[in-house]
């Protein structure tokens, strides 16, 4: 059974999720940092908005922890460097909001530039004033976007069928992206000078934290009217309230604020700011939406382990993940087995994606690899959140190289290993799409099934050694189930590979590592 807790009332749309039998959810709505740290002992998943910060401190307290789920996109307010080390995924269900969060950036728009809201509020208390609230139309006008991502794209869309030329500034999109949406990508600078409206689309990172501040208000062009619709704390509040009351920014529509709910009510109260309390997201449809696509992320990830969405693991599309998976098991055999062969401190590691898996994401192999061979080697439990963490943290340099020949196998995943002792560079490929096979140990060709029990000898080539190991394993009633020889030059060193049945004792191998001619003995578990 599974027990997940929910830091929110919402369950609309989560049906999938509450009637599975092997979940358990439980509401502890808007829990205070201490009930919540007292609260999360006792969970395997956690459903958040952003009503809660699942900070360093709540993941300590996480005994049983291993999924994140957040019901909407922003992830700001999670540790994710916490939640990755301590191996927890940590996944967001991104696009379920973005036409609504697009509409309400649209609304707040149009609001600030024709004094919707302030022109209701006179009327209501029968005052009416025409020339108070003369406004300005958005046609003609530059919309600079910063980020232009899901709700950045949705809103160009829109504004530019209100005659706006549209701009943005995106660090980590492409020209032909924006192109093709008719907008124009421009550096930051050129978005400040350029545009009469500016809108805030980019995550709240180290990146944008207080990227709008005196210095780059000035860089705006007088008059200038900005929205904020992302995350509160990419705008200097303060500063803003300055730059409103100077004259310089003309009005502010925002609907995140640094401290929600806030603490500081400048902006808020200045009478040219449109405000809302972080509504952007909150439609019918969003929340439905959001809520029916987390049930399923959850579901899959505790029944299949397929993890959807994650902001923490490299994740791929379902049809690439079915193309891609038994290269993700070989290599992670193939980092258990060198893990379990090696001797010496990790400095190096040289992987080497050759063939027909040269031209796809191979992020998730070298992952598995680093599963595969850490798992081997640390006491910590390592998965494939905090794989890569864990080899950053020990300072093992990773190079990976592609090659589309692979010599005369479809496919081939190498991975070489140096530590202080020693080098070790094992190949693996598949037979027939699925049977796993090592094809070399160092310049040695082999053909090894990496599964179940093996015992790997290196030693001198020469007749009598192989019999006594085959005696002495038949007399500790260890069956063999298949054995490889691999030589470079006759009388040269050799590797032995055998598969055996069961597993070899730690006497078994002492006495074999004291027949003489035998130079490494290693029991290997797969
Ligand atoms: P997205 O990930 O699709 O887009 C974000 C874009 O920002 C990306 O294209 C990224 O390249 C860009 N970016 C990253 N760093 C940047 C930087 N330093 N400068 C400029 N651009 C940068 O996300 P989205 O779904 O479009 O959401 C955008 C923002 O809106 C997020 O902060 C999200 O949390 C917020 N959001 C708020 C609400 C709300 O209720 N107010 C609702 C949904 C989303
Ligand atoms: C989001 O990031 O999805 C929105 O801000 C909505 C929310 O916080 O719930």
């Amino acid at each position: 059974m599974n027990k997940i807790l929910m830091t929110y009332n919402s369950t609309e749309g989560l049906e999938k999720l509450l009637s599975n039998p092997d979940f358990k959810v439980e509401i502890h709505a808007k829990p205070t940092p201490e009930q919540f740290k007292e609260l999360i002992a006792d969970y395997d998943g956690l459903l958040i908005r952003s009503e809660v910060k699942v900070t360093a401190d709540i993941i300590a307290a996480a005994k049983k922890l291993k999924f994140i789920g957040r019901a909407g996109t922003g992830v700001d307010n999670v540790d994710i460097p916490a939640a990755t080390q301590k191996g927890i995924v940590v996944a967001n269900v991104p696009g379920g909001n973005t036409i609504s969060a697009a509409e309400h950036t649209i609304g707040l728009m149009l609001s600030m530039a024709r004094n919707i809201p302030m022109a209701c509020s006179s009327l209501k208390t029968k005052e009416w004033k025409r020339e108070k609230f003369m406004g300005t139309e958005l046609q003609g006008k530059t919309l600079g976007l910063i980020g232009f991502g899901r709700i950045g794209k949705e809103v160009a869309h829109r504004m530019i069928a209100f005659g706006m030329n549209v701009i943005a500034y995106d660090p980590f999109t492409s020209t032909e992206f924006a192109k093709a949406s008719g907008v124009e990508l421009k550096s930051l600078d050129e978005v400040y000078a350029a545009s009469d409206y500016i809108s805030i689309h980019s995550p709240l990172n180290d990146s944008t934290r207080n990227l709008i501040n005196a210095d780059t208000l000035k860089k705006m062009k007088k008059g200038v009217r900005i929205v904020n619709c992302a995350r509160g704390g990419i705008i200097d509040e303060k500063a803003l309230a300055d730059a409103i009351n100077s004259g310089h920014v003309k009005a502010a529509a925002i609907d995140v604020f640094a401290k929600e709910p806030p603490v500081d009510w400048t902006v808020i109260e200045s009478a040219n700011t449109v405000v809302t309390p972080h509504l952007a997201a909150s439609t019918e449809e969003a929340q439905v939406k959001i809520a029916q696509e987390l049930s399923e992320v959850v579901v899959e990830y505790f029944s299949k382990g397929i993890i959807r969405n994650a902001v923490n693991v490299p994740t791929l599309d379902w049809e690439t993940y079915k193309q891609l998976e038994p290269y993700i098991a070989l290599a992670e055999k193939i980092g258990t087995l060198q893990g379990q062969l090696i001797s010496g401190g990790l400095t190096e590691i040289a992987l080497e994606y050759a063939g027909s898996i040269s031209s796809v994401n191979t992020n998730p192999l070298t992952v598995a690899y680093l599963k595969g061979l850490l798992s081997t080697i640390l006491d910590v439990k390592v998965n494939f959140v905090n794989a890569p963490a864990l080899a950053k943290e020990r300072g093992i340099k990773i190079k990976e190289t592609k090659n589309q020949q692979a010599e005369d196998f479809t496919a081939l995943i190498s991975a070489g290993i140096k530590t202080e002792k020693e080098q070790l560079v094992i190949s693996g490929t598949l037979f027939g799409h699925k049977n796993a096979r090592i094809v070399r140990l160092n310049t040695l060709t082999v053909d090894i099934v990496p599964s179940g029990s093996m015992l790997y000898l290196t030693n001198i080539d020469r007749p009598g050694i192989i019999g006594q190991v085959a005696t002495l394993l038949g007399k500790n009633n260890v069956n063999i189930a298949g054995m490889q020889v691999g030589r470079n030059e006759q009388g040269g060193e050799a590797v032995t590979i055998i598969n055996i049945d069961t597993a070899a004792t730690q006497d078994i191998v002492h006495q074999i590592s004291n027949f003489s001619g035998v130079t490494k003995v290693k029991y290997v578990a797969l």
